[in-house]
């Protein structure tokens, strides 16, 4: 035991577990810690006091050795973990940040084995490692030899014996690594304050970087109990999953510093843990018997920045209790707002980590967009404390049901906490609609993936997508609907209660669901929720319903947005679903849900007998699916918007409008019927119909904005909002005021940036009077609702003056969520030399941090004078990207998604199928999939403006002739 602590003796840290009298084998498992960051690279060298074996030669060729496996072996299974880790908030002599750290595992053998596989990766053995037996009269085997395998991230340690089944042993080791700011594992953030530079360190671990801070079983189903203990600066805050149990001042290394102890956690995965140590401030409530803290840099939490979050917090947590029946599991829940964050939000069980914009509000900066981003992230990681962080599915390809249940169910959370909102209307926007135009592609994959499928750490980081996300929301939210939420939670807490503190798979949510249906004598399913669910989740895609209103015939078909592109996937299920459907005739709602069971059926109700009378399907667009009508019904469908809208309810009427564009855009009907939907949009004031609306216009933007399309368009469209616009400039008394509902909020933003997109003179005049005041008066009166769209239009009207004056308001921006208004609005200059250098800026952290990076040029890229400099940009520089930026999980496949989205010609298809083979070696990593998707998005772009360009330029003709001559 005299080995293997490199703090200072009297500290006797994490001896905990090592147990006297055990038998040391010391190997000389080290490396010299090189500064170097580039060989920073796994690498085995001999010390003294021990052998070393080298690594074997990694080669290309595929090894059947079980280090060259992803997956652990199932001989060891960790209990408990003794963690103590110092990072160094100020550089070494050479420049470098470090930690260092070590920690000791207790894990069972539950197969004779004589070797260890431990996930590591970037880390440095300065010290021996050694392995010990916890049980009396067992002897532990030495360390034969060890290396580290960087490639499936192990260290591995050969053993010149058994470690025998049902016997517990410990492993110790000692390490260094890097707090780079690489946004994963351990790493730094950094921001000034006064002008001085100010370090935390901080955690991100999820899916596979729990191995990059210290090496450990890195598996979801690896649960083991962690104890942690942080070395760190006095006068600064140490954080972790757990409560502070014991703070004292120690001098180690001849320094005087704080060693922080945590309280035990819950049995949890790797993947949750979290340790931060910083010098933010914090402000806190109780909810029952929890601590609720709220911290965040000093200023920040000065300015009641944490205010918002706090008073949210422990109203959703009562809430979830409710909704799961379960109380929450630990006695803290701690809340932090970092300034270098990679997602949104992480939901560490008990340290929930948020980039500033998702958790700090602030009422003079933030708009109502923002707050609702705060409180529906709180509610979606909240909701993960209990969904995910107690009962946690088995293994990554199960992470849909994980993060689809949480995007779901943080709509419950968001509305119990705003009540007034209507956010749950949102998800259909957010979710449905942002899905479907993913999930219609041949690329797209069924939510469920095969165990054996998902191996490697960028395969892990691809599932995190638009299907996981979106999709699982949406099917989740649609059977809770078709169970009844009461018998959906029923199965819910029983699912929670039996896996509490394991680990699940997602038909185990299915058999508590049923027996749940099976208690409910009222709930009548066509089939088992597994059959019924296994329609939604085994395959991929979706159906569109084709009613006709004449026969009463109903039928399914998968739907393709590009009707020739072939699904080349085994058709498990034939591409037919199990389909709940609500519906209505002329306003009256049907009592009862009609199961679509096989390719068609006969409805006699749904036939229509009056002239007047249609039928409208997929009630609230709670179904995962689409609906077309025979054109009798979608002539009567027009009738009811433009005399009397309000007959359909606001959610199906964004639905009619995102249906009749999208089956137009997969030919099943003509385009113009499509454009017929949008005529009623002049007495529309609702925001979901209008939003979906102009998301789908926006396809139209992105396919027409270079081309004699645009001008005729632009008339079109300016006619349609010129009455939204006059509606809010009447209800905010000449935009004096903001108007009182969170929705007519969202909408009045659309109003001005419709008005102004479309070039109607009064808007620009206004958004560059607007920018022009706070110019020459340094003081900004524009509501922060509307700060987005007012800057990008005075940017884009403006030149350089107007740019620099943002950018200088960027960089002295004290709130994230101006700075990111503002980061956004400079990508609209139409200038190119500006854009070129805005792009150049993103790749330079000092200017653009690291999290920004992807999501700046998107930005540049969405705009029709940034589109080509973007392209260009991301091309000439993959490599230095792709090294650099591509440890985001969603921000790969949004890059490629962001900068091909107005891919519509041959040259361009060209450009990214050469693209593609260029950087073939290098690869595309999380964005693979994304690749794809863009290519398949790019062919069907050029189908559809070759057969839709003309008769879409003659309809918008058409419009404004029949407008001039009733005019
Ligand atoms: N578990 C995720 C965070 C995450 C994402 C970690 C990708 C690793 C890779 C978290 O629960 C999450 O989903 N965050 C979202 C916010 C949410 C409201 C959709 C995010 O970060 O955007
Ligand atoms: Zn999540």
């Amino acid at each position: 035991m005299g080995k293997g602590f490199f703090l200072s003796k009297p500290l006797g840290v994490g001896c905990m577990i090592l147990g006297t009298g055990a038998v040391a084998t010391i190997i000389a498992l080290s490396v010299v810690y090189s500064q170097e960051k580039a060989k920073n690279d796994n690498q085995v060298l001999p010390t003294d006091g021990g052998t070393t074996t080298k690594p074997p030669a990694t080669t290309a060729a595929p090894s059947n050795e079980p280090w060259d496996k992803y997956r652990l072996p199932k001989s060891l299974l960790p209990q408990q973990y003794n963690v103590t880790l110092w990072p160094r908030l100020r550089p070494d002599p050479t420049g470098l940040y470090i930690f260092t750290g070590e920690t000791t595992v207790e894990f069972k053998c539950v197969e004779d084995t004589d070797l260890i596989l431990i996930h590591s990766n970037k880390l440095n053995y300065t010290d021996s490692a050694s392995l010990t037996s916890v049980d009396s009269g067992v002897k532990a085997p030495s360390i034969k030899s060890s290396f580290l395998q960087s490639e499936t991230q192990y260290l591995v340690l050969q053993l010149d014996g058994k470690l025998v089944k049902d016997h517990m042993y410990q492993l110790y080791t000692k390490f260094t690594g890097e707090l780079a700011d690489d946004l994963g594992g351990f790493y730094r953030s950094e921001y000034y304050e006064d002008g001085v530079k100010k370090v935390v360190a901080t955690t991100q671990m999820q899916p596979t970087d729990a191995r990059k801070a210290f090496p450990c079983f890195d598996e979801p189903a690896m649960k083991a109990v962690f104890h942690i203990t942080l070395i760190h600066d006095i006068g600064t805050v140490a954080l972790s999953n757990g409560e502070q149990k014991e703070t004292s001042s120690v001098l180690i290394e001849s320094q005087n510093v704080q060693k922080t102890a945590f309280g035990p956690t819950e049995k949890m995965s790797t993947y949750l843990l979290a340790f931060i140590v910083s010098d933010f401030a914090q402000i806190n409530n109780t909810m029952d018997d929890v601590l609720i803290r709220i911290f965040a840099r000093k200023p920040a939490i000065d300015a009641g920045q944490g205010q918002y979050a706090l008073n949210k917090t422990g109203p959703i947590l009562k809430f979830f209790e409710g909704y799961y029946s379960s109380k929450y599991p630990l006695p803290k829940s701690d809340q932090i707002a970092l300034p270098d964050f990679n997602a949104g939000a992480m939901e560490n069980w008990g340290l929930i980590t948020y980039r500033e914009t998702a958790l700090l509000y602030d009422e003079s900066f933030s708009s109502n967009s923002n707050k609702e981003r705060i409180v529906t992230i709180i509610a979606h990681e909240l909701a993960h404390m209990w969904f995910g962080n107690l009962v946690t599915l088995r293994w990554w390809n199960d992470l849909w049901l994980n993060e689809g249940f949480a995007s779901y169910v943080e709509y419950l959370g968001a509305d119990n906490a705003e009540p007034d909102w209507n956010i749950k209307d949102l998800i259909v926007l957010n979710d449905v609609h942002r899905v479907f135009a993913v999930d219609a592609l041949a690329s797209s994959h069924p939510l469920s993936s095969k165990e054996e499928d998902i191996q490697r750490p960028a395969q892990i980081s691809e599932l995190f997508d638009a299907i996981s996300y979106s999709k699982g929301a949406s099917v989740l939210r649609m059977l809770s609907d078709f169970l009844t939420e009461g018998v959906f939670t029923q199965g819910l807490t029983s699912y929670l209660n039996t896996f509490a503190f394991g680990n699940a798979v997602y038909t185990d949510l299915w058999e508590h669901l049923q027996m749940a249906v099976d208690n409910n004598t009222g709930t009548q399913l066509p089939d088992s929720v597994n059959n019924i669910m296994n329609t939604w989740v085994l395959q991929m895609g979706f159906p569109v319903v084709t009613i006709d209103t004449q026969t009463g015939g109903i039928s399914q078909k998968h739907f393709l947005l590009d009707p020739d592109s072939t699904v080349t996937e085994k058709l498990e299920f034939n591409y037919e679903w199990i389909v709940p459907i609500k519906w209505m005739k002329t306003g009256v709602i049907h009592p009862t849900i009609q199961w679509l069971k096989a390719k068609s059926d006969t409805v006699n109700e749904m036939k229509t007998s009056e002239p007047s009378d249609w039928v409208l399907a997929n009630l609230n667009v709670l179904g995962y699916y689409r609906v077309n009508y025979d054109q009798g019904n979608w002539d009567r469908l027009l009738i009811a918007l433009r005399d009397n809208h309000i007959s359909i309810p606001g959610i199906n009427r964004a639905q009619l409008v995102d249906d009749a564009f999208n089956l137009a855009r997969a030919k099943i009907i003509p385009t113009v019927l499509a454009l017929e939907t949008t005529k009623y949009l002049t007495e529309e004031r609702d925001y979901v119909p209008w939003k979906s609306a102009l998301n789908n216009l926006d396809f139209f933007y992105l396919m027409f904005d270079r081309s004699e399309v645009y001008g005729p368009m632009q008339n079109y469209l300016m006619k349609q909002i010129i009455p939204l616009f006059t509606y809010y400039k009447n209800m905010t008394g000449n935009w004096s005021t903001i108007p009182a509902g969170h929705m007519d909020q969202y909408n009045q933003v659309n109003a001005i940036s419709m008005a102004c997109r479309t070039g109607l003179e009064e808007c620009s005049t206004l958004t560059k009077t607007w920018f022009k005041q706070w110019m020459d008066t340094n003081k900004n009166q524009i509501h922060p609702n509307l700060r987005s769209t007012v800057y990008c239009n005075a940017i884009a009207a403006g030149g350089a003056k107007e740019w620099e004056f943002a950018w200088s308001e960027f960089q002295k921006a004290t709130i994230a969520s101006e700075a990111e208004k503002l980061r956004s609005a400079l990508s609209c200059s139409k200038q190119p030399w500006l854009l070129n250098r805005y792009l150049e800026y993103t790749l330079n952290s000092t200017l653009i941090r690291k999290q920004d990076a992807t999501s700046t040029i998107v930005y540049i890229a969405s705009n029709v004078a940034g589109q080509s400099l973007a392209w260009d940009f991301v091309r000439a520089r993959w490599t230095y990207i792709f090294n650099e930026y591509g440890g985001g999980s969603f921000s790969f496949s949004n890059l490629i998604n962001g900068v091909t989205k107005r891919f519509s010609t041959e040259y361009e298809l060209q450009q990214l199928k050469q693209f593609k083979a260029d950087n073939s070696e290098v690869g595309f990593g999380s964005g693979t999939l994304a690749l794809d998707q863009s290519i398949e998005r790019t062919i069907s772009n050029i189908k559809w403006i070759t057969e839709n360009k003309q008769n879409v330029l003659n309809w918008f003709k058409a419009e404004l002739k029949l407008y001039e001559a009733s005019s």
